[in-house]
């Protein structure tokens, strides 16, 4: 439709139709079963069985029948026939699941994850979806918080580019089977007090521009359309309340055009928050600042009528953002086609076919962290004859993770499988040990019993692979936890297990950063599979027999205690910076330190191991000197010192080290993923403007300081291959 058909249709509309399309509610107000489960507090909100043929949106709803039948039966009862928006939650696959994104994000591969979200929108639209509620680009940096295993994790850049190159593979070019982008959760989700889920955020305006903005406007200028005010207050004021971050700074400063949906049920919680008195004062504040599509609630189509009465709210008000939801309705074609690119027989023959599946085990090979490899202990060798594969994810198939969407337990690949299958001559011992359960329901000497059980199968095996983690319900939204440490049962099986064997190694599942530091000197290896989606066992099989090597780097920094949260590389010196924090206090007791433990993580920021080693060159500069309209070339060689084929992410921080503020002591500005094979090497260069070294100062301008920087190149965020150089002005 032209944008003057629009207006006509706009004009034509009552105003019940007109509230209609500024509301979501579940696919399962129309049909009985929509194959998705609801996802939030799902309640009666309030609506007449007439009011839902005018609707605007559903949402979870799973299957190109169950779209093509409800869009049918929809646009037939409206009465200007408007086609239903069908949105879900494609996080991390929509049938064939690759890893989680905190996962997918130590890939440090833009093409890859490219890749995996165009994969899934491929089966999305061919089931139905117009839009995904992704990606999820909230910075992480406190792993108590459950929803860390949906973002990108701690770094800005890493957020900002694994963020775009997932809306550009849902996105694509618009064309045949791609969805529309909703990045969310605007802003800040990730920074709430004490990482529980929900609760308050605080911080300064600097850290919200520097460190948790960047990443939606990444998002935004890579094509996302839509956009979704989180649940959590921003200095007490509830994100989908908040006008000056809605309208001063996404509308006004960023200039953005599209539209603006809530989380679920969010405007009622305003109400919860205690931010508002009744549904009605939401209704107001919400069209005042901007939130176009209500999900889950219906405070605006129930209280919009009386407010417009009342001359609280305007009719131009109500227009703009159903003009807003009209326009990327016309976007996406639906006027024209309603059913987009449903299609179900295209559907079954490319959900989980070869493709997909090939491409969902890449990425769990890449995403997996080697963490420790003590004498090289992996791979193991394939000419074994006995291997003993314990622990509750031995032939766990519960490895898909959180908000997994159509996928499904029984598509997955166990540990198992995978081994059984690519090795089925060597006789596999399985034993469980204990449940994955995250408090102990089991007594002691039951749990004893059942861990001298497995380790005595660990004792006639030629090689132990121990499956331990989090399971990964106990990760994702609502799921905060306090502890991050294994279960109980786990630190009780690991203990037997893995004395009784040299050659024990830890495969480790889970969602978020855990703390291992019991189990870390036990295991003489130990390889991060997060929770690898799909074709986690076929990839896990071939890490650990050296198919293919390691290549993840954290995403996120794993600490030595939960106390250490939030913990991050990018952090300050503070005035009273610890002179070696890998020792408790040293060397002065007035430091910033603790009295117990390090103040240096378990594994930091961008580490990861390999099977062969590389050998980094000292940085070199084609300039020491940057001025405001130069560049500096920054390189180093890079050189696979080792006997395998492997992939590096090599890493490119800067540090300023001036401002008219504290400035972090080091910062990702980027990253390059190369391929070597033993004894090649390649020199790596890393392009330095004055640009990059911009920042919010003192006065909350943004910009950059003539002054001393540092230009590192290296394996993870330790790195100390620095060279210096100036920018002048
Ligand atoms: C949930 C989540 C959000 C999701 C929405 C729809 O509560 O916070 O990420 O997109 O509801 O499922």
């Amino acid at each position: 439709m032209t944008n003057e058909q629009l207006e006509k249709l706009l004009s034509e509309l009552s105003l019940e139709e007109k509230l209609g399309q500024l509301t979501q509610v579940e696919a399962n107000f129309y049909l009985e079963h929509t194959g998705s489960d609801v996802t939030g507090p799902e309640a009666n909100i309030g609506l007449a069985p007439d009011d839902l043929k005018l609707m605007g949106s559903v949402l979870n709803c799973v299957g190109a029948d169950n779209c093509i039948q409800l869009q049918k039966a929809f646009m037939e009862n409206h009465p200007h026939h408007i086609p239903l928006l069908i949105m879900q939650d494609v996080i991390h696959g929509y049938r064939t699941q690759y890893p989680v994104p905190l996962g997918l994000a130590c890939s440090f591969n833009d093409d890859l994850t490219e890749a995996c979200a165009r994969m899934a929108a491929k089966e999305a639209s061919l089931e139905g979806v117009h839009v995904t509620f992704g990606p999820m680009v909230d910075i992480s940096r406190d792993a108590r918080w459950g929803r860390c295993m949906e973002s990108c994790g701690e770094d800005v850049t890493l957020t900002k580019r694994m963020g775009s190159a997932m809306v550009r593979g849902f996105v694509h070019d618009g064309g045949e089977n791609t969805v529309a982008s909703c990045v969310k959760h605007f802003c800040a989700y990730g920074a709430p007090e004490a990482g529980r889920d929900y609760n308050n955020v605080e911080l300064s305006e600097r850290t919200l521009r520097q460190t948790y903005l960047p990443g939606y406007k990444a998002a935004l200028d890579a094509g996302a359309r839509w956009i979704m005010p989180s649940f959590n207050s921003i200095g007490h004021l509830p994100m989908t309340a908040n006008g000056y971050i809605l309208k001063d700074i996404l509308r006004d400063e960023w200039g953005f055009d599209g539209a603006i949906i809530s989380d679920y049920n969010a405007y009622r919680e305003i109400q919860w928050h205690g931010a508002a008195e009744s549904m009605k004062d939401v209704a107001e504040i919400t069209r005042h600042n901007g939130v176009d599509m209500e999900m889950m609630s219906a405070t605006t189509f129930l209280h919009s009528k009386e407010l417009l009465e009342e001359g609280r709210i305007t009719m131009e008000e109500i227009n703009t953002s159903v003009m807003r939801i009209l326009q990327e309705k016309n976007r996406l074609g639906l006027f024209e086609n309603p059913y987009r690119f449903a299609d179900k027989t295209a559907a079954e023959s490319y959900i989980l076919s070869t493709s997909c599946r090939e491409l969902a085990q890449q990425a769990a090979e890449e995403s997996a962290v080697l963490l420790k490899n003590e004498g090289a202990l992996l791979p193991f060798g394939k000419d074994m004859k006995k291997l003993a594969l314990i622990g509750p994810f031995a032939a766990e198939k519960g490895i898909k993770g959180a908000w997994a969407c159509a996928g499904r337990d029984e598509e997955t690949v166990s540990v198992y499988e995978g081994i059984k299958t690519m090795l089925p001559d060597v006789e596999i011992l399985v034993d469980a040990g204990c449940s994955y359960n995250l408090l102990n329901d089991t007594p002691i000497d039951v749990l004893t019993a059942n861990a001298e059980r497995a380790a005595a199968l660990a004792k006639e095996a030629d090689a132990v692979l121990l499956c331990i983690g989090e399971y990964q319900d106990y990760s994702g939204e609502g799921n905060s936890r306090c502890e991050i440490r294994l279960p109980l049962q786990q630190r009780i099986l690991a203990e037997k297990v893995l004395k009784e064997n040299p050659n024990a190694a830890v495969l480790l599942f889970g969602g978020r950063p855990q703390d291992i530091t019991d189990i870390e000197p036990m295991a003489r290896a130990i390889l991060y599979m997060w929770q690898p989606g799909t074709m986690g066992g076929a990839a896990a099989a071939r890490l650990v027999f050296g198919e293919v090597a390691p290549s993840g780097k954290l995403s996120m920094t794993f600490p030595r205690s939960v106390g250490q949260e939030p913990i991050y590389y990018a952090h300050q010196t503070t005035g009273r910076p610890v002179a070696d924090p890998n020792i408790p206090g040293a060397p002065f007791p007035y430091t910033s330190r603790y009295l117990d433990m390090p103040t240096s993580p378990l594994y930091a920021f961008g580490y990861g191991l390999s099977y062969t080693t590389f050998e980094y060159s000292p940085v070199t500069l084609d300039t020491d000197t940057l001025t405001v309209d130069g560049t500096i070339t920054a390189s180093a060689t890079v050189k696979n010192t080792g006997n395998v084929t492997a992939k590096e992410s090599v890493q490119f921080y800067v540090r300023d080290l001036i401002g008219t503020v504290a400035r972090p002591v080091k910062e990702l500005k980027d990253f390059k993923k190369i391929t070597l094979a033993p004894g090649e090497e390649i020199v790596v260069s890393f392009t330095i403007t004055e640009e990059d070294l911009r920042y919010w100062g003192k006065d909350l301008t943004y910009g950059s300081d003539a002054g001393t920087f540092h230009a590192f190149i290296g394996p993870d965020s330790n790195t100390q291959n620095y060279a210096e150089f100036k920018l002048v002005k």
